[in-house]
């Protein structure tokens, strides 16, 4: 009995690590997923911290990507965000947003935000938005998301606008209809980034509104 002394001892050492290991990463990886409060989950957090991804997105983007994310808003209840680089542009709780077409200027090489706008498209007036989109320099990103309702006063100038730039729907925008969309000024061909939910009775969300839409993606820097 005596020579089987160490290799038990062994096992029994080899049996608790490996039971200690165990525990630890389903302790942690519970941690995780019900987020314990900090002072419960310890030294689990500081050990492996959770990577969190530009603006909320699904993957990271590579290196030259620039990374975002636009979410139209909800009915007429909730208004639309954008992110970019993990930089809110606009959002309800950034008071920056309204009903209609919500707009931001992005500088494709460099990611800054030159500028953001909420266009009226009820009761607004439309030249407004035709002179803001004809003003846009090149090179620039432009980011959409619609509100409430995009269409009511759309006319030829503005679809043919945003269709220059990439747009695919912006021909078919109407009232109340769903729309998140990037592009680029002088654009050539159809951007990628684009969703679209036409407003309609046998497949609306909401009473009254088709779905929010959200899209993410990552573009790639402009180099010169
Ligand atoms: C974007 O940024 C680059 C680099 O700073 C600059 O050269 C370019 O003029 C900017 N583009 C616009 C349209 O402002």
């Amino acid at each position: 009995m005596r020579v089987s002394g160490l290799p038990r001892l062994l096992a029994l050492i080899f049996v608790l690590i490996t039971t200690w290991i165990f525990v630890r990463s389903y302790i942690s990886f519970n941690m995780k997923t019900i987020r314990l409060p900090r002072w419960m989950a310890g030294s689990a957090y500081k050990e492996k911290p959770v990577v969190k991804i530009k603006c909320g997105l699904s993957k990271s983007c590579p290196a030259n990507f620039l990374a975002f994310k636009i979410t139209s808003g909800a009915a007429n209840v909730v208004g639309p965000s954008m992110c970019l680089e993990d930089q809110v542009i606009m959002s309800p709780v950034k008071n920056n947003v309204g009903r209609g077409l919500n707009i931001a200027l992005v500088n494709g090489t460099t990611g800054m935000i030159l500028r953001q706008k909420s266009f009226d498209m009820y009761s607004g007036d439309a030249s407004i938005l035709v002179k803001f989109l004809k003003e846009i320099p090149a090179g620039m990103l432009v980011l959409v998301a619609s509100y409430d309702d995009p269409g009511t006063k759309m006319n030829d100038e503005i679809r043919q606008l945003f269709s220059s730039m990439g747009s695919a729907y912006a021909k078919q925008l109407g009232f109340r209809d769903s729309w998140v969309f990037l592009g680029a000024r002088d654009l050539k061909g159809k951007s990628p980034f684009e969703q679209f939910l036409k407003n309609s009775p046998d497949t609306n969300k909401y009473e009254g509104w088709p779905e929010l839409l959200e899209l993410e993606g990552c573009v790639p820097r402009k180099v010169y």
